[in-house]
């Protein structure tokens, strides 16, 4: 089974910023996330196309762009452009989710679909088979360093129900207070792809932190 580590770049330092890039370019992880918030879908704004630019000029690996903006339909061709190859959009955000999922996938992009803590996965039923990912948050997004809510294995379990026998390779990526501390239980649940930010970047040795976390999942228990 492959993991894949998703640093969220919400927790790099922005004054070195290219630093951080250059970190992730030569850790083991695998993508970057990409957290945009607008300030209406979510209590806070994070970055937009600059930043972004910015980032893909130097990335080397996966730009895994996590949108919690209300109307994501209009910037997707934007966010393509930008450089993005995985877009997430949030069920919550969108009026005719099907719609966009078909979208994203126009602009050369794999979609994904996030879903906020309170909104059961059931709710994906008539669209699963056509997602490349699905995100289950498991903080209220808008900001990192939150507390991991432990619904969420619950909700894991739900998912690979869901995708038994119509689309097994589906990535399922968790968001939100993931670390050291329950990545290897997260993978055990189901999921396989792991974003983290301040379990990662408030650590001495950000690079460190995630080499600990591949050997972790390859050995599928804590250290
Ligand atoms: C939260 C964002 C997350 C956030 C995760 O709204 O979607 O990607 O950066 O941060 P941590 O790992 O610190 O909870
Ligand atoms: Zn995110």
């Amino acid at each position: 089974m492959k993991y894949i580590i998703a640093p969220s770049i919400l927790s790099a330092d922005f004054g070195n910023l290219k630093r951080d890039i250059d970190m992730i370019n030569q850790s083991n992880a695998d993508w970057f996330h990409i957290d945009v918030m607008d300030g209406v879908f979510v209590p806070n704004i994070s970055f937009g196309f600059p930043v972004m630019a910015a980032v893909k000029k130097h990335a080397q690996k996966e730009l895994d762009v996590h949108l919690m903006i209300v109307e994501p339909d209009k910037y997707i061709h934007e966010f393509a452009q930008a450089g993005a190859d995985r877009i997430t959009v949030h069920y919550e955000a969108c009026t005719h989710l099907h719609r966009t999922i078909q979208l994203i996938k126009s602009s050369g992009c794999k979609a994904g679909v996030a879903l906020n803590p309170h909104t059961p996965v059931s709710l994906l039923q008539d669209v699963i088979a056509d997602l490349d990912l699905v995100l289950i948050m498991s903080v209220n997004p808008g900001f990192g360093g939150q507390k991991f809510i432990h619904n969420t294995y619950k909700k894991l379990q739900d998912l690979k129900d869901l995708i038994y026998g119509v689309n097994e390779e589906l990535v399922i990526q968790v968001d939100g207070g993931v670390g050291l501390q329950n990545i290897a239980d997260l993978s055990r649940a189901g999921a396989t792809a792991f974003v983290s930010g301040n379990a990662i970047f408030a650590t001495e040795s950000p690079a460190e932190t995630i080499a600990q976390m591949g050997k972790v999942l390859t050995m599928g228990t804590s250290i």
